[in-house]
C-alpha cells in the first residue's frame, strides 16, 4: 500500500491542522504532493503546513463561501486540484429528547455534513474535465447505530449516503468520490470518558497512521462510491452494503431484483 508517488499532484485537506488531516498531509507530502491545509485552528494549521512544506488557508467548512474561496486559492497558487480530503469534523455532545440544543445541533450538521457538501461542490468544480480523488471522512458512526451521539450518527450517515450517490455518477468521468469510516482513533475528538469506557472493554484505539493507510487505499483503488471501514486488527476494505430487496407489483410478481436497480433506471433516464 502507498507504493504510488504523488509528485506534481495538489491536495487540499480540510480539518488539516490535527488528527487524520495532519496525518494525510504528512503522508501525501512525503510522497511528493503539494499540500494546502484548511482549518479553523490557524495556529496548528500553519504549523503543519510549515512542517510539510505546504500552505495554510483558513476555511470554516460550515461556510459555502469559505470552501469556494479556499479552492479558488488552491487553483490560483497551483493551477490544479487533484485530491480533496473533506475531513473536518466535530463530536456533537448533545442528544435528542432531554438534552437537545439547537445551536450545537446546527453546528454539528454544519461542520460534518454541510462541510462535506460544500467542499465537494467546490472540489468538483475545480476538477472539471480532469481526473481527481475526493475522500470524505465519515465514520463507523455512518455505518452503525450510534445511540450515544444520534446527530453524529445522522450526519455521518449523511456523508455515507452522499458519497454512495455521487460516487457512481462521477466515477464514469474519472473523478473518484469515496469515504473512509474509521472506528475510534487516537485523536483529540475522542473524549477522556470515551477512552476510559473503551479501555474497560478492551477496545484499542486506531492510530492515525492506519486511518491514513485507508485514505491511501481509497485514492489508489480506482473506484468511486465506496466506504472504507477501519477497525483495529482487521483488514482495511470497502464495506459491502446489502442490497435492499426490489419492489413487487400488485399481483406480488417481481418487478426488479433490488431497489438499486430501480435507482439505476432513474439515473439512466436522467430523472431527479
Ligand atoms: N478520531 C476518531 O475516533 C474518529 C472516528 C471516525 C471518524 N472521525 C472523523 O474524522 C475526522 C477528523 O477528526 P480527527 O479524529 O482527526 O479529530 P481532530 O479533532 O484531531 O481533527 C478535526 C479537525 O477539524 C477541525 N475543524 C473543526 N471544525 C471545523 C470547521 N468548522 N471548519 C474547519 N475545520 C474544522 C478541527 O479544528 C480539527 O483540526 C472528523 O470528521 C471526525 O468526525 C474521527
Amino acid at each position: 500500500m502507498g507504493g504510488q508517488r504523488y509528485d506534481g499532484k495538489v491536495a487540499w485537506i480540510t480539518g488539516g491542522a490535527n488528527g487524520f488531516g495532519a496525518g494525510v498531509a504528512r503522508r501525501l507530502s512525503g510522497l511528493g504532493a503539494s499540500v494546502v491545509l484548511s482549518d479553523i485552528d490557524v495556529d496548528n494549521g500553519e504549523k503543519v503546513a510549515a512542517e510539510v512544506g505546504g500552505t495554510f488557508v483558513r476555511c470554516d467548512v460550515t461556510s459555502y463561501d469559505d470552501n469556494t474561496a479556499a479552492v479558488r486559492s488552491v487553483l490560483d497558487a497551483h493551477g490544479r486540484l487533484d485530491i480533496a480530503f473533506l475531513n473536518a469534523g466535530i463530536a456533537t455532545g448533545v442528544g435528542i429528547g432531554v438534552d437537545f440544543d439547537l445551536a450545537r445541533y446546527r453546528l454539528a450538521m454544519g461542520v460534518n455534513l454541510d462541510g462535506v457538501v460544500f467542499g465537494m461542490q467546490a472540489a468538483l468544480g475545480a476538477m472539471k474535465e480532469r481526473s481527481g480523488e475526493i475522500v470524505a471522512t465519515a465514520s463507523l458512526a455512518g455505518l452503525t447505530s450510534v445511540p450515544f451521539d444520534p446527530f453524529y450518527g445522522a450526519n455521518k450517515h449523511g456523508v455515507v449516503g452522499l458519497v454512495r450517490a455521487v460516487g457512481a455518477a462521477y466515477a464514469q468521468q474519472g473523478i473518484h468520490v469515496n469515504a473512509i469510516c474509521p472506528g475510534f482513533a487516537d485523536t483529540n475528538i475522542v473524549s477522556a470518558e470515551a477512552r476510559e469506557a473503551l479501555a474497560s472493554i478492551g477496545v484499542p484505539l486506531l492510530n492515525v497512521d492506519r486511518v491514513v493507510d485507508a485514505f491511501v487505499a481509497a485514492i489508489e483503488s480506482g473506484e468511486g462510491g465506496q466506504c472504507w471501514y477501519i477497525q483495529p486488527g482487521r483488514d482495511i476494505e470497502p464495506f459491502r452494503f446489502r442490497n435492499v430487496p426490489g419492489p413487487r407489483d400488485d399481483s406480488g410478481a417481481r418487478v426488479s431484483d433490488t431497489a438499486g436497480d430501480v435507482q439505476q433506471t432513474l439515473v439512466e433516464r436522467g430523472a431527479h
